[in-house]
């Protein structure tokens, strides 16, 4: 009978998934109990994490090593004094002093004779993150600023300087508030071939007194030099604004509006804010002939989402943390990059806020007054174009219902 043949293969594998469970159950009871019946702790005999793969790429791997010094849990080991098996790459540290030229640097990155200058000049001294400052305003923040304008120049830019004086940069009380303003300069060195201009910013110090100058080559890829010394700066010398722009010299910022949205903020928001044009699911351009170029021999990965560096609006509170996580943080060529990379440490994401233009607005709107008044911060605009910006937002009688 073909039916009984069938009931008892149905029956037989009953059974046996039967005692497959009671085995099963029986593993998971001795596993879980000893012999009195009480509850036993199970402890590896051996390791039980993986050992960190280690990135090929120069930048990364010295992210790991810092990774790994600053990793809370090592830490508490290596003060323990138990005998722990430290990686060998660990000790492969570069010269003492690090701002020496990192002797490293050409033998670890495989085709760095065939890098562009500005990457050899960038690995070189990637550790050095100490240089003197020249020009100090020590006491610009003793009347506790609400908003902090903090903007990122190089030396012969007097004319933009100015026009951000004159219009949306003018320190002192601005709708109620009281703002101070910043120029952040790095030096002209020899090698670029810059005329003279040392006497011209004597005079502009003197009148202005609001210049910040650090003793480093102020070029493209030591930007994130100029952020980390800037961050540097404020904790030591202006930790209580409450609030910073930072953005480059051929931007315009719409003063009253950031202010007005700073104002309406809540207590939760504020302290954690950060919002501008922000890029997400970024990776490095691996083209040559493009300025944000990176090879993989420097960089593998995606980028964290950043803010556009044209400008971006964040908190003092925030600036304190930041200052703090970057010394985690290996320098990157991209300084907007390096300000994502470290949010992402301190476990925050920048806002986007649309009113952020940093590639600029269509064309036909670039004359509307209206617009401007609506905007936070366009990019980029010629110190003329700035002059006559700044009266539509200001003025009174027009009327943009
Ligand atoms: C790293 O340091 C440890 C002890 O501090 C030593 O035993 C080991 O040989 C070193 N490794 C290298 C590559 O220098
Ligand atoms: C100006 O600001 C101060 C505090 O910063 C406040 O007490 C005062 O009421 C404000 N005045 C106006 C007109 O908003
Ligand atoms: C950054 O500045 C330092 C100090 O002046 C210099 O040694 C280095 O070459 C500069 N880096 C770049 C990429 O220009
Ligand atoms: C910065 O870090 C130090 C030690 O790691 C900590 O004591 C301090 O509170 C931190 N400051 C801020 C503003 O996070």
């Amino acid at each position: 009978m073909p039916g009984a043949g069938r009931k008892v293969r149905i029956f037989c594998v009953m059974m046996m998934l039967n005692i497959f469970i009671c085995v099963l159950m029986g593993v998971s009871w001795n596993f879980r109990h000893d012999k009195s019946g009480s509850q036993k702790v199970e402890t590896p005999t051996k390791r039980f994490w993986h050992q960190p793969v280690l990135s090929e790429s120069f930048w990364n791997k010295e992210q790991q090593r810092l990774d790994f010094i600053y990793n809370p849990n090592v830490n508490a080991v290596l003060s323990s004094d138990s005998l722990i098996e430290l990686p060998d790459w660990l000790n492969d540290t570069g010269p003492f002093n690090p701002c020496e030229r990192d002797f490293r640097v050409p033998t670890q990155i495989p085709d760095y004779n065939s890098l562009p200058q500005r990457f050899q000049d960038f690995l070189l001294y990637m550790r050095c993150r100490t240089y003197p400052m020249l020009i100090n305003q020590l006491h610009i923040c003793d009347e506790k600023p609400f908003l902090l304008l903090v903007v990122k120049s190089l030396i012969p830019h007097f004319d933009r300087r100015q026009a951000i004086r004159e219009t949306w940069g003018r320190a002192g009380i601005v709708a109620n508030r009281s703002v101070v303003t910043v120029f952040l300069l790095g030096n002209a060195m020899s090698v670029d071939h810059f005329p003279d201009l040392l006497g011209m910013l004597g005079h502009e110090v003197a009148l202005h007194k609001d210049l910040l100058q650090w003793d480093y080559r102020d070029t493209f890829f030591n930007l994130t030099l100029k952020e980390v010394l800037f961050l540097e700066w404020f904790s030591q010398n202006c930790p209580h604004a409450q609030y910073i722009l930072k953005g480059d010299d051929d931007v315009f910022v719409n003063t009253l509006r950031v202010i007005e949205l700073l104002e309406g903020l809540s207590e939760t928001k504020a302290k954690d804010l950060f919002i501008g044009d922000v890029i997400s699911n970024a990776s490095p351009h691996r083209d040559q002939k493009l300025k944000y170029f990176i090879p993989e021999s420097v960089f593998e990965g995606h980028y964290p989402p950043y803010a556009g560096g044209g400008g971006y609006l964040y908190s003092g509170e925030l600036a304190l943390r930041l200052y703090n996580v970057s010394q985690q943080v290996v320098l990157y060529p991209i300084d907007d990059v390096y300000t994502g990379m470290c949010l992402k440490k301190l476990g925050l994401v920048p806002e986007v806020h649309s009113g952020f233009k940093t590639f600029d607005i269509e064309e036909k709107h670039r004359h509307n007054p209206c617009i401007h008044r609506s905007l936070m911060l366009v990019h980029s605009r010629t110190p003329q174009e700035m002059l006559a910006i700044w009266p539509w937002i200001i003025h009174p009688e027009l009327d943009c219902q």
